[in-house]
């Protein structure tokens, strides 16, 4: 069994590519102390992402790196985990980030990259999964945070949350529904890491009382 990390205070960065909404929730955790860690950088792969306005408005420092400026993903890729580790950053969380994650960042960032998913994994993979959760006709969906693996959606699970799925919903007040829990559940498992407590054996998560039971 491994351990994601020792307990300390998280240097994070952020990625993202769009509204940023989960960004700002573990903004908000920090700022009420219940997540000790600090963003050291905001990046997005878009140009105007308003995630990237967001950042600025808190002061907190942030790259637009575009990878169409790159031959392939591996430069791309290098050039990224370049300015992680410039920065010292210690774990990378994925909101709204929509690109999959490769073989160079995952080299430079094993078990350390983090991502939230709008579903309880492993259903509805992929993009627009409160849709798939929809049409499928499950009654209960919700969210997923896992750690980061070559797949789509695919890591081993830190947390899920659940929510209720009601006849007269549609995509966006779904969506809006789980929103909720995924501003919880972000900052609820990057905590869990700031404290030591989270382990790895195979793909299964296991999240210790205290880093050395
Ligand atoms: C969230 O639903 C997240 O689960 C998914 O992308 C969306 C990002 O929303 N990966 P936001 O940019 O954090 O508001």
């Amino acid at each position: 069994m491994k351990q994601i990390m020792e307990a300390r205070h998280l240097k994070l960065a952020v990625l993202a590519s769009g509204r940023g909404s989960n960004f700002d929730a573990i903004c908000q955790a920090i700022g009420q102390k219940d997540l000790d860690a600090e963003i050291a950088v905001l990046i997005s792969d878009k140009p105007n992402a308003p995630v990237l306005q967001k950042a600025a408005a808190r002061g907190i420092e942030t790259l637009h790196i575009n990878p169409r400026e790159f031959p392939g993903r591996d430069s791309y890729e290098a050039v990224l985990v370049n300015e992680l580790k410039v920065r010292n950053v210690d774990l990378v969380v994925l909101a709204g980030y929509m690109r999959l994650v490769g073989s160079v960042f995952l080299a430079a960032y094993e078990n350390r990259v983090l991502n939230i998913h709008p579903a309880l994994l492993p259903s509805f993979q992929g993009l627009h999964a409160q849709q798939q959760a929809l049409d499928y006709g499950v009654r209960i969906s919700g969210c997923t945070v896992h750690i980061v693996d070559e797949g789509m959606d695919t890591g081993p699970i830190i947390m899920q949350k659940a929510v209720p799925v009601y006849d007269t919903d549609d995509e966006d007040t779904l969506a809006e529904r789980i929103l909720l829990e995924e501003h919880q559940a972000y900052w609820q498992s990057l905590q869990l890491i700031a404290e030591g407590r989270i382990w790895i054996e195979g793909r299964r998560v296991v999240i210790k009382n205290h880093p050395e039971d």
